[in-house]
């Protein structure tokens, strides 16, 4: 299995670590435009292996994606991050032609690849994927839902003090601070409703917590988080080579499904060998279809900005 990481900032670097420790490829390849410096990080890295005990070999390239040939994963985290009181669609203009130029290399040397996208605006930067490579749609995958849904069961676990591993929980819709929809009312901890156990003001506050928790990040730490966005990326491509056939949430292209077609946006997907191999369909009341549909349309608008650039 070979797998390439493009973009070796803080989450490429901190996704490339989760899959060499998870021992998920044989080769490894991060990549960045900056010289050197994906092959300082894949030296690092490498020099752990006998510390952590795991046997994937690390590369580093500065922009020859002829290194990359033949990767059966590749995830794309290039681009500029966000600074402190920055919407991630304020990056559009950007890393729309950086994620574009990412593509077309990609597809020149790995044309049977699976697509992991993780650069902003998300759901966007999927979309173009999508369309610049014109792979199969099973074959992109946009990573926010999973982020999302971590971070929502984080809030969820902090406020009913219990381990974010019992909760099920998920974040549909855009990965964007106002298109999220955390499912609340579907939430569960071990198959009881979380609804039992909060009131109308701690489920609100749950789900601004949730909407904002890139944008907290991104105020305290200068820069926009990594451990959680890596994290969730390597674990898309666990299920992936491993066809652990997972159900997370991801933002992939809708043909109908949950009423929206010609955009990607987050819906529950299984995830495995294959990419993301079936879109899940829930039941989602008016109003989280109502919501759904509203963040449908300011992702449709933020697509629509490809147009122009
Ligand atoms: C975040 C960025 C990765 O939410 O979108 O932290």
């Amino acid at each position: 299995m070979k797998i390439t990481v493009v973009g070796a900032g803080a989450v490429g670097a901190t996704c490339a670590d989760n899959i060499a420790r998870k021992e998920l490829a044989t080769e490894l390849v991060l990549l960045d435009i900056k010289e050197g410096f994906a092959e300082g990080k894949a030296q690092d890295m490498m020099q752990t292996a006998t510390l952590l005990g795991f046997d994937t070999r690390i590369s580093g390239s500065t922009n020859d994606y002829s290194k990359t040939a033949n990767s059966d994963v590749v995830v794309i985290t290039s681009g500029l991050p966000r600074k402190p009181g920055m919407t991630r669609e304020e990056l559009i203009g950007t890393n729309a032609g950086i994620v574009k130029g990412v593509c077309e290399n990609i597809l020149k040397h790995s044309p049977n690849a699976i697509i992991i996208v993780i650069s902003n605006p998300m759901d966007t930067m999927t979309y173009l994927a999508l369309q610049s490579t014109g792979l199969p749609k099973n074959r992109i995958i946009g990573m926010g839902g999973t982020l999302d849904s971590a971070r929502f069961k984080y809030q969820l676990s902090t406020t009913l003090n219990c381990s974010p591993s019992d909760l099920n929980a998920i974040v549909v819709g855009g990965h964007g601070d106002t298109t999220m929809i955390p499912l609340i009312k579907h939430a569960t901890w071990n198959s009881i409703p979380v609804t039992q156990f909060l009131d109308e003001a701690q489920q609100q506050a749950i789900i601004n917590d949730t909407m904002v928790g890139g944008a907290t990040l991104t105020k305290l730490l200068g820069t926009s988080a990594w451990y959680a966005p890596g994290a969730a990326g390597a674990a898309l491509v666990e299920s992936i080579v491993r066809d652990e056939k997972k159900l997370f949430t991801c933002c992939v292209s809708l043909d109908g499904e949950y009423g929206q077609s010609d955009i990607c946006l987050g819906v529950p997907v299984v995830i495995g060998k294959n990419g993301w191999e079936k879109i899940v369909a829930m039941d989602l009341s008016a109003d989280e279809q109502a919501a759904f549909n509203k963040s449908a349309d300011a992702v449709r608008n933020m697509n629509d900005v490809l147009k122009t650039l």
